[in-house]
């Protein structure tokens, strides 16, 4: 009995414990669905610490890497773990739609719900002025021009807009805004920027922060930091003066260049991108005591840190591991890798068992990394809340939105009161910019580069025959009736332009980034002996004090967008200018950065009917 009673017991525990183990296990895999990490009533915190303790290294530094979608495949995607995805300028899918972009990034979000532990990714893309990438968005001006209009509920707005149409397309990550306290007006990323003026970049770029973000998208406040401090000569990547280096004491930046992040921080902005420029000769993707000392350190900042398109790749180091040790123990919690993602993924996992990069410090940025994702609600709607989306991509209140930031944009230079035009006066209307939605946008719009056959949008030219046609009045394209006009409208401007390709070192009419006719247009309006009206579509002010004279009056309507009309309703005093300079307008070329003597319109300038 006895023997027959212990083979009884011992069968016995031996099928529990075999029990007990598999319903352990099930109970493991079937408790996902349980676990705090799945959980929303749980705060972020409590999911991101949940979640952490499951995952596994290689799950943690997928997190870590930023690929991009011409380079990744969902199936990828799903494989490594990938944590985050990009569009960089023009890289669309087939159907540019926001229907198209919804089933592309379906695609990433599906893969990835399929990995052990359903981490959604982030997608990130430039929405810069408006969802510029997506054809036929709504595209406001940039920056420069509503750093002229400084108008908050206007900031506001545009951010709502830019909201709603990112939802449309299933975008949750901006990579913006630039807040560059731009000092030199020859840098290609001058309109990226509000303005000059510190106070002023601070206010409007954390309102456009805490607007974006209140619809789950998380903004960037870039580039991390000096960006716009570069000294002309010292570019890189072959550019004059982008990813140059800014010569700036410690106590300099703190007062100056800081205060944009430090109130970006206070607005809860998600996430910063360091810049490809250096401070005092070091590269700030490598400068351990900016991102952790400074960024995270003193001013507490709790998003992640991204580095740049490939920025890392500008690290002096003897090869690409090494770059990916130094940028991560720099502080960088995610790399834009959008090309070498996988050798990113396997330079961290060789720095990680051979101990040059630390546990705590995968732990810390996949911690950063993640909450952002929890704050978003990213693993609740992968896509994005569409709930928030009010007017539909495109709608006629969105472009509403951006007529009215068109309008108060605009800076009236100059006014010997030919101005407001009467709306039943015949106007010879010419110049290089007067019918192209692609140069009203300039860059950042579906290209990187720009696209100067840009679709969708109401050229200035459209919008003075729409107001003219209805108001008895006529609008004349034709040289050869240009004689009939009561006056002229001359429109110039600049090539469209991004990034270094815009550093241009001589700022007259009639060379680097200015359109080749202007000055012929210019002189074709000279010889018609007619009051000239002159508007500049520009990305920065240009050399214009030998022909201010000839002009009866000068409006710069900065980079207006795809909003033109609104151009035509303040000339026919509609609405009355509201901009005022954000930045100071140089007399000529010779003493830029612009010193005291070499000031034609200083900052604040501005003139009203
Ligand atoms: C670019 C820019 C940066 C942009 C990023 C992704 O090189 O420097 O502003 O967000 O790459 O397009």
């Amino acid at each position: 009995m006895q023997k027959k009673g212990k083979r009884i017991l011992s069968l016995f525990l031996s099928v529990s414990f075999i029990l007990a183990v598999g319903c352990d296990k099930v109970n493991k895999d079937t408790g996902l669905e349980k676990a705090i990490y799945k959980d929303k009533n749980y705060t972020a915190e409590k999911r991101v610490k949940d979640l952490i303790n499951r995952m596994n290294i290689d799950e943690k530094i997928g997190q870590m890497v930023q690929a991009e979608r011409g380079s990744l495949k969902p199936a990828e995607a799903l494989k490594y773990n990938i944590g985050s995805v990009l569009s960089g300028g023009g890289s669309t899918p087939t159907d540019n739609s926001p229907k198209g972009w919804t089933e592309m990034i379906k695609q990433y979000q599906q893969s990835e719900t399929n990995t052990r532990l359903g981490i959604p990714i982030i997608y990130g893309v430039d929405a810069v002025h408006g969802h510029n990438i997506v054809k036929d968005a709504v595209v406001f001006p940039h920056n420069i021009g509503l750093g002229a209009a400084n108008d908050i509920k206007l900031m506001k707005d545009i951010a709502s807009v830019t909201a709603e149409e990112m939802l449309s397309t299933g975008v949750t990550y901006d990579f913006a805004p630039c807040i560059a306290v731009a000092k030199d007006l020859r840098w290609g990323r001058y309109y990226e920027g509000y303005g000059e003026d510190l106070e002023l970049v601070k206010k409007l770029s954390s309102e456009y922060i805490k607007q974006l973000q209140s619809y789950g998208i998380a903004a960037t406040a870039k580039h991390f930091i000096a960006d716009g401090g570069t000294s002309w000569g010292t570019g890189d990547s072959g550019y004059k003066i982008d990813q140059g280096d800014a010569k700036i004491k410690e106590e300099d930046l703190l007062k100056e260049e800081m205060l944009p992040y430090e109130e970006a921080i206070k607005s809860g902005v998600k996430s910063v991108m360091v810049s490809f420029s250096s401070i005092n000769g070091v590269k700030n993707h490598s400068n351990k005591h900016l991102i952790t000392d400074l960024l995270k350190g003193k001013l507490g900042f709790k998003g992640f840190v991204i580095s740049d398109w490939e920025g890392i790749h500008h690290i002096p180091a003897s090869n690409f591991k090494e770059q990916v040790v130094t940028a991560v123990n720099s502080g960088i919690d995610m790399l834009m890798e959008p090309n070498q993602w996988k050798e990113t993924i396997s330079a961290l996992k060789v720095a990680v068992d051979q101990g040059k990069i630390s546990k705590e410090r995968i732990d810390d940025a996949v911690t950063r990394i993640l909450m952002v994702k929890f704050d978003l609600g990213l693993f609740e709607n992968n896509l994005g809340d569409s709930n928030l989306i009010k007017n539909g991509f495109a709608s006629t209140e969105h472009k509403k939105v951006a007529e009215e930031a068109v309008m108060k944009s605009m800076v009236l230079l100059k006014n010997d009161g030919i101005l407001p035009l009467k709306k039943n006066s015949k106007i010879y209307v010419n110049g290089p910019a007067a019918n192209s939605v692609g140069l009203q946008c300039g860059g950042w719009t579906i290209d990187w580069q720009g696209n100067e056959r840009q679709t969708s949008g109401v050229t200035i030219l459209d919008g003075f025959k729409n107001i003219a046609s209805s108001n008895g009045g006529t609008i004349i394209t034709d040289i050869a009736k240009a004689g009939e006009a009561d006056v002229t409208v001359v429109v110039i401007g600049e090539k469209s332009y991004a990034e270094g390709k815009g550093d241009d070192g001589d700022l007259g009419l009639d060379n680097g980034m200015a359109l080749e006719k202007n000055i012929e247009a210019l002189n074709q309006a000279k010889k018609l002996n007619k009051p000239i009206v002159t508007i500049m579509v520009s990305g920065r002010p240009r050399i214009i004090s030998d022909k201010l004279k000839d002009w009866a009056a000068f409006i710069e309507a900065w980079l207006p967008g795809t909003e033109g009309e609104g151009i035509a309703k303040v000339i026919y005093g509609d609405e009355n200018f509201k901009g005022k300079l954000s930045v100071t307008w140089p007399k000529n070329n010779s003493k830029l950065p612009i010193e005291e003597d070499n000031v034609l319109f200083p900052i604040g300038y501005g003139l009203k009917y």
